[in-house]
């Protein structure tokens, strides 16, 4: 998938980047101006995105005792991601319907497999096994300077979660395991400056989609 099994005229949008970057702002413009165009959309979000999926996301970001190990953290990943395209993406693809992904699985990629250490052929593996493989059709990655989103994210006054709360070091490598994911496939991912007003980002968002808006 998901060009195999959906409906024509189905796509699959991921946001990917790192915190405060604007991925859930985008991803809802991106969704006012895709059903403008008289698409319909489902918006939804990793960890998460289905009740079971919620569930596990809850253990995630506040673990319940001592921290996940770096291989159960994956897995649980892997895990709320099967239950949410089983449930919600793969049933609204085959609908037809456009699906706007705020993270999948290219932030296990990011997260887990680069700055957590455990490699990208072990994230792709559970991956494959979870969720058939499922890729979206593109990857939008909101890129931006460090110090600009850090101001964004202290801005937005939310409590951080137990991943927001790691090192710089980790969040330094989770960008540039991002950027060397976005390098290795020019095609499916479109690099996106996150920095400027939300509108102008949105435009530059709409631009890397002309191929799939025409
Ligand atoms: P969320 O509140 O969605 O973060 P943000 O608002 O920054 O997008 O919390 C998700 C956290 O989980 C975030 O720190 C990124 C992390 N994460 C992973 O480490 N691996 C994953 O596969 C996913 C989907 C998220």
């Amino acid at each position: 998938m998901s060009g195999a099994d959906s409906k024509g005229g189905a796509r699959f949008i991921a946001f990917e980047g790192g915190e405060g970057a604007g991925k859930s702002t985008q991803a809802r413009l991106l969704a006012e101006a895709l059903r403008a165009r008289g698409h319909t959309v489902v918006v939804t979000r990793e960890p998460g995105g289905t009740p079971g999926a919620e569930a596990i996301r809850a253990l995630l970001l506040a673990p319940p005792g001592a921290p996940w190990p770096p291989q159960a953290e994956a897995l649980l990943f892997a895990a709320a991601r099967a239950d949410h395209v089983a449930h919600l993406i793969r049933p609204a693809l085959a609908r037809g319907d456009w699906v706007i992904c705020d993270r999948f699985v290219d932030s296990s990629r990011a997260y887990q497999g680069g700055a957590g250490g455990l490699g990208d052929d072990a994230i792709t593996a559970l991956h494959a096994f979870g969720s058939g493989g499922l890729r979206p059709d593109r990857v939008i990655l909101l890129e931006g300077d460090e110090a600009a989103l850090a101001g964004r994210l202290a801005a937005r006054g939310k409590a951080a979660d137990a991943i927001e709360r790691r090192s710089a070091d980790y969040h330094r490598a989770v960008a540039a395991a991002f950027r060397t994911l976005a390098e290795a496939d020019p095609h499916g991912f479109a690099r996106i400056d996150a920095l400027g007003a939300p509108e102008d980002v949105h435009a530059r968002i709409l631009a890397a989609l002309g191929d799939m808006l025409a």
